[in-house]
């Protein structure tokens, strides 16, 4: 006989407790906790990765092995995994509604050419039917199984031995042998570690689709993100065209790769070359806008940041930001006032970073500094000049990272001049065709572009 028994989760960091609490004492959230009805079922097998028992092993003599990697047709995920999929690795994708995780990976089981088994809790197999054929079905090996029982899924992939197994969601799964609902904490937690037995076990690289909570993160425990080899983050505005893949945890690879994709009617298509789509392309002259020369991940990238500077209409002046850091923009208004004779108090402010992108690379503060000036004094900065600089609190010029690639990139796409901080300057690579301009303050900048 198995016996039931309840304990409290917090939904959070997915602490377990006796006992109802009002505080977590680990995250120390504040009412997380979650009552969830727990089986222990004695026939439940413990872990283990086949029948041989483990024994220390000096590193020199561990056999060295030459890593094999699944390489897919989109060279964008590849990259993105460090060079293609490792067998028996489990890969979390994460993202906000709507923005299109299912569809990426859809894509991928419908257009590479090896034996998937796509399993939806979340869509008929018709819907899906009807959702792969307006990107285009090229896998005659694809199949689909809308189900949502843990063991029924595990049976088959163990029936059809799929090279690929695509779970979308986690979220939707559950196992049996647990009595809370699907979602909760001990559900995506059991699920999670089952399927990564299997993955361990046949060798069978998993991907799995997670939602997320209201701050972004993956919703369930981060026990989810520690479990996993590779977590991917999709971010992007789903009102734009635009999709950032993000790596945010790879064991097999590095963080620092950035995929950028574009939403068509027929599916998801890599992009390119992004800073040319990101920008503005036509040559009039128009105020408040500046491109920055900024770096996501380790791909240089153009963008084009707006800003609209007007009388406040209200008593308390407005700011808003899309796409940069609120609080920043207000330390760089402030900043403005200081040095530049900027009067924050009776002005709204509007930012804009073309494109639906977000932006956290210190590197842009220079030309939202400049594209506020600009709107203010209704002053057009010449199209030709990129910015690439951190902003102090005293207004002076910072240093950044990868300030080669940046310039690199300008140089690139045709921009005349550049404009970044004078520290460093040593360092820079003489004679490029782009004119690097080194200014230590804000005021300097001002000047040079204004005169
Ligand atoms: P979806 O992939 O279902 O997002 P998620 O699984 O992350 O919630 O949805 C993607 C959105 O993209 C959806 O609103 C419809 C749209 N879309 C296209 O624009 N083109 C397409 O080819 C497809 C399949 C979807
Ligand atoms: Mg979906």
């Amino acid at each position: 006989m198995s016996k039931v028994k309840s304990a409290f989760f917090c939904q959070e960091c997915g602490y377990e407790a006796p006992k109802w609490l009002g505080k977590c004492p680990s995250c120390q959230s504040w009412n997380s906790f979650v009552e969830e009805k727990i089986e222990k079922n004695s026939s439940v097998k413990s872990f283990s990765f086949g029948d041989q028992k483990s024994k220390p092993t000096r590193i020199q003599e561990v056999e060295q092995s030459e890593e094999f990697r699944l390489q897919f047709d989109d060279k964008e995920l590849n990259v993105l995994l460090g060079g293609g999929v490792v067998p028996g690795s489990i890969l979390l994708l994460g993202g906000e509604p709507g923005i299109g995780k299912s569809t990426l990976l859809l894509q991928i089981a419908i257009t590479e050419k090896r034996k998937v088994l796509y399993v939806s809790g979340e869509e008929s197999d018709k819907q899906i039917r009807m959702r792969a054929d307006r990107i285009g079905i090229k896998n005659q090996d694809c199949y689909l199984l809308p189900e949502t029982n843990l063991q029924t899924i595990l049976n088959f992939a163990q029936e059809i031995k799929p090279e690929l197994l695509v779970i979308d969601s986690i979220q939707t799964l559950f196992d049996g042998n647990l009595e809370s609902a699907p979602g909760s904490i001990s559900q995506v937690r059991e699920c999670t570690a089952q399927l990564l037995r299997f993955a361990k076990q046949t060798g069978t690289p998993v991907f799995l689709i997670g939602h997320i909570t209201k701050d972004g993160s993956i919703a369930g425990p981060k026990v989810l993100e520690h479990m996993v080899d590779t977590v991917l983050q999709f971010e992007g505005d789903r009102n734009h065209l635009y999709r950032l893949l993000r790596t945010t945890k790879n064991r097999f690879g590095s963080t620092n790769e950035l995929g950028i994709y574009e939403m068509l009617g027929v599916g998801l298509r890599a992009v390119a070359n992004p800073s040319e789509l990101l920008i503005n392309q036509d040559n009039q002259q128009l105020s408040g806008i500046a491109i920055a020369s900024t770096v996501e991940g380790l791909r240089p990238l153009q963008i084009e940041v707006q800003a609209l500077v007007s009388s406040a209409a209200y008593g308390t002046p407005q700011r808003s930001s899309t796409g940069f850091d609120a609080k920043r923009l207000n330390m760089l208004l402030a900043v403005l006032e200081k040095r530049c004779g900027f009067k924050l108090a009776s002005k709204d402010v509007f930012l804009n970073i073309a494109g639906g992108i977000k932006v956290d690379d210190p590197a842009t503060d220079l030309a939202v500094a400049m594209a506020v000036l600009s709107s203010n004094a209704d002053l057009a900065i010449p199209k030709t000049i990129a910015f690439a600089a951190e902003i102090g609190l005293s207004g002076e010029l910072r240093q950044v990272q990868r300030l080669q690639s940046r310039v690199a990139e300008a140089e690139k796409l045709g921009y005349e001049k550049i404009i970044v901080s004078r520290q460093g300057k040593e360092k820079m690579e003489k004679n490029r065709q782009i004119q690097v301009i080194c200014c230590g303050k804000i005021e300097e900048v001002v000047r040079n572009v204004f005169g």
